[in-house]
């Protein structure tokens, strides 16, 4: 089957489909979350079918303000289970998909990447597969894949990525997430399926799964366990707050043009190790510590093999063709962040119990190379 798109028909006019029913994947993840509570709650006449496994990384209790909204469905199943795809599309006749399902971290990959490969890539074909049938000729529908700044590999201390960058993944997460970007353009091209990608850095802020950076070290500074910083804690990132990252993809998947990619940053590059002090200074006030305590718990660990040095986005084009800029800067973000892992505690302890405590002691336990005391 071939679907074509109809000259012209690449921007989407919002108010021509006031009834839109939009597939959210991995809804119940951190980014997922956020983006179905803004859909939901955004656009009232759409029906938002949130798909998500509930993998480790999904929980329902990052939508529970939403859970009983009349615009919200959530539909357990895995992007694996092709008979659970075909049932969404059986029952839902779906005008746009925002695919966000993935496994998302790095160290995992590292330990285990036969996962990466199937969710990432296998559940990306199935899902494209499903579209593709569903969607006869493609006109007025969108697939919509949110990827990483990662597939375009590691930065020197110069330069930005954006939209041309090539591709050069390091990890198997990368290479995962790189393959099902291939995936979606090659649909595009070869079927005519209409896509976006966008490829953002690193999100931080509520609902995120403490494996990642900020929340892990959050979690630590309340337990007063050990800060671990892989290497010498000189990587850096580009830090962007969740909620802009949700605004953004609102706006790629309503106003984006078929077939383009979408670079979306921060603007906001932290080395691991500033980051931490910097966070370990906001802790102390907020848990009326002694100035410094926090700090004394940096620990210098083995570094992550294949460590990419340094992520940085020109987010130029989306600026400049959408109008889309960060509205969050980092202070307040990270205070937001730390006032929310502070106040939800119940979550915090739900999600670090059990699986956690195994996943913590096989990634970290007997790590430590170096006790640091910061310069
Ligand atoms: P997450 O790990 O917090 O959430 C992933 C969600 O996908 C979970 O709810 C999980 O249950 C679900 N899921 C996993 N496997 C599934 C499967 N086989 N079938 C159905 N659902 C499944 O991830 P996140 O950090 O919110 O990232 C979301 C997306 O954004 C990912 O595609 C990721 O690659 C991308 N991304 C993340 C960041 C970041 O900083 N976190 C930055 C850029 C892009
Ligand atoms: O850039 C976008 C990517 O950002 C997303 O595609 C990924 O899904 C997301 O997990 C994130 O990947 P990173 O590997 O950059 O994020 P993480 O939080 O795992 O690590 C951030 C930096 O902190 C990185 O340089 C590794 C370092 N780090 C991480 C952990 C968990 C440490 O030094 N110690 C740690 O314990």
């Amino acid at each position: 089957m071939t679907l074509r798109l109809v000259a012209g028909a690449t921007s989407w006019d919002i108010k021509a489909h006031c009834a839109m029913t939009i597939l959210v994947t991995g809804g119940a993840g951190f980014i997922g979350s956020h983006v179905v509570r803004r859909l939901v709650q955004r656009y009232r006449d759409y029906t938002i079918l949130n798909l998500d496994a509930l993998t480790y990384a999904g929980n329902l209790e990052n939508l529970k303000d939403i859970e009983n909204a009349p615009n919200y469905v959530f539909l357990k199943g895995n992007l694996l289970d092709k008979g659970c795809i075909d049932d969404v599309f059986g029952s839902y006749s779906v005008d746009g998909i925002i695919h966000l399902a993935a496994e998302s971290h790095v160290d995992r990959s590292i330990s285990g990447p036969s996962a990466f490969v199937q969710t990432n890539i296998q559940g990306t074909v199935n899902l494209l597969e499903a579209a593709r049938a569903a969607w006869k000729d493609g006109q007025g529908k969108r697939f919509y894949h949110i990827s990483t700044d990662e597939v375009f590999g590691s930065l020197g201390q110069e330069g930005r990525f954006d939209e041309n960058s090539p591709y050069t993944p390091n990890s198997p997460y990368a290479a995962s997430k790189a393959a099902a970007d291939h995936f979606v353009r090659a649909y595009g091209t070869t079927y005519g399926l209409p896509y976006i990608i966008s490829n953002c850095s690193n999100n931080y802020g509520p609902n995120q799964f403490p494996e990642k950076l900020i929340p892990l070290l959050i979690n630590n500074i309340v337990n007063h366990e050990k800060l671990p910083l892989y290497g010498e804690g000189k990587n850096i990132r580009d830090w962007l707050y969740v909620e802009d990252h949700a605004a953004a993809i609102d706006q790629v998947f309503h106003q984006g043009t078929i077939g383009e990619t979408y670079c979306i940053g921060g603007g906001n590059e932290w080395e691991n190790l500033e980051l931490a002090r910097l966070l370990c200074s906001l802790m102390d006030k907020k848990l009326q510590h002694a100035e410094g305590s926090s700090e004394k718990l940096i620990t210098f660990v083995g570094d992550r093999p294949g460590h990419d040095l340094r992520y940085a986005i020109d987010d130029s084009k989306i600026r400049r063709e959408l109008g889309w800029k960060p509205s969050v800067d980092f202070a307040e973000g990270l205070e937001r962040t730390v006032n929310w892992y502070l106040q939800n505690t119940r979550w915090l302890s739900h999600v670090t119990s059990g699986a956690y405590q195994e996943y913590y002691e096989k990634m970290y336990s007997g790590r430590d190379h170096r006790r640091n005391t910061p310069s």
